[in-house]
């Protein structure tokens, strides 16, 4: 009879609870990695199977909503173990659990001969557990970031969100990892665990790992007995309270969902077009620059003279005759400006030469070149061709 004897270990809500987190973290896993290493062929082969990006993304978020569902409902859960039931704290760590990790750690290295026993929940499950708490809340934070990036860019900086993206990428990582090696090994190679779907154990299998759990089984105080007034009392406590508090985190929920109409649609990639260029080929042998003429700049007024005074001087000597002045043409330059003649043939002296150019602080400056030419045109008498 005890060789057959089973112990109910996980209720039916425990195992509901376990499958709703196997098929969200198992299709947020497999979406989130598929984007996280888009590139590889797996990645594309699947996203193609799933019927594009947008499909995958919108997968990923409805197992996120199923994620936060889950977690919500596991909290009212472990509320009502805790308050209403008066359950002992199992999955609490304690200090306990730190030796039994180091006497498991010489067990095994076959320094001690026998093998530390647990309680309800191993060392190594609570551990689990909590790094899964841990995950969920990474991923949860980062989550809404990258879903909702305006308004979480209006409580931090925007460098938050790729900090998220690369955060929120990571951590998926390390805990599909963690699932795949960690877990998997454990429950399902070290030796065959069903009892998350069968939700029993075998009176063999609770000696080999919950040793304490079993004694405390069969001595009846696995679990504290309650009088039942008491936990009507409190029932009629808790119901309305996580009622409540569940009705607020699922408005929470809807806002994390609907806040934001982004990040869903991919813009399609800028597209190559070729440039229709055909090379023409050029003749050889290609014919040899010419000697550009220089510009005759003579001692007419015709010849250069006009053309120098047309670069330098007419903006203000040209129509509006600043000073009286107009050199547009040879008649007003030889007509001079306001203070009189400005261009004395043959003499050097002339005031188009010395009364503006030698103190150098007129607006119109000739080179000393420009101004020898001037000098010469005016010496040589200033003709006009
Ligand atoms: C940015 C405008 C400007 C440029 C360019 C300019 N001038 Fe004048 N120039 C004036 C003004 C304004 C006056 C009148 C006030 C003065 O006498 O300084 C004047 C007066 C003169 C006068 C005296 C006229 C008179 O009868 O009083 C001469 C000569 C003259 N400029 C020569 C030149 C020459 C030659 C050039 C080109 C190399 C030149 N200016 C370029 C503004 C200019």
């Amino acid at each position: 009879m005890s060789q057959t004897r089973k112990y109910l270990r996980f209720s039916i809500s425990d195992r509901i609870e376990h499958w709703v987190q196997v098929v969200s973290f198992g299709l947020l896993g497999l979406t989130g990695l598929i984007q996280k290493f888009s590139e590889a062929n797996i990645s594309i082969w699947i996203i193609a199977a799933l019927g594009g990006i947008e499909v995958v993304r919108i997968i990923h978020r409805i197992a996120a909503i199923g994620l936060m569902l889950g977690t919500i409902y596991h909290l009212g859960v472990a509320g009502y173990k805790y308050y209403v039931k008066r359950s002992r704290i199992t999955m609490l760590p304690t200090l306990r659990d730190v030796t039994v990790a180091w006497n498991l750690f010489l067990h095994n290295l076959g320094f001690k001969k026998e093998r530390p026993q647990q309680g309800r929940f191993t060392f190594d499950e609570k551990f689990e557990y909590w790094a899964f708490v841990w995950g969920t809340v990474i991923m949860g934070i980062t989550g809404f970031m990258l879903w909702n990036p305006i308004s979480a860019a209006k409580f931090l900086p925007g460098v938050f969100i790729p900090a998220a993206k690369a955060a929120h990428s990571n951590e998926a990582l390390l805990a599909v990892l963690a699932i795949i090696i960690w877990h998997f090994y454990n429950v399902h190679i070290k030796h065959l665990n069903k009892s998350m779907f069968t939700g029993y154990l075998s009176e063999h299998e609770m000696l080999d790992e919950h040793a304490l759990e079993l004694a405390d089984l069969k001595a009846g105080i696995a679990t504290i007995p309650q009088d039942p007034r008491l936990v009507a009392k409190r029932k009629r406590v808790f119901l309305p309270t996580y009622s409540t508090i569940a009705a607020v985190m699922l408005v929470g929920v809807f806002f994390f969902v609907r806040g934001e109409e982004t990040a869903l649609e991919t813009v399609p990639p800028a597209e190559n077009i070729v440039v229709f260029a055909p090379l023409t080929p050029t003749p050889l042998p290609t014919a040899m620059p010419t000697a550009t003429s220089a510009p005759i700049i003579g001692n007419t007024w015709n010849g250069g003279i006009a053309s120098l005074v047309e670069t330098k001087c007419t903006q203000c000597h040209g129509p509006t005759a600043m000073g009286g002045l107009d050199l547009t043409s040879y008649a007003s330059a030889m007509a001079g400006g306001a203070s009189g003649i400005v261009i004395v043939p043959g003499d050097p002296n002339s005031r188009i030469i010395v009364g503006r150019q030698s103190s150098g602080d007129h607006p119109g400056q000739f080179s000393a070149e420009e101004l020898q030419l001037v000098i010469d045109w005016v010496q040589a008498g200033a003709p006009e061709e």
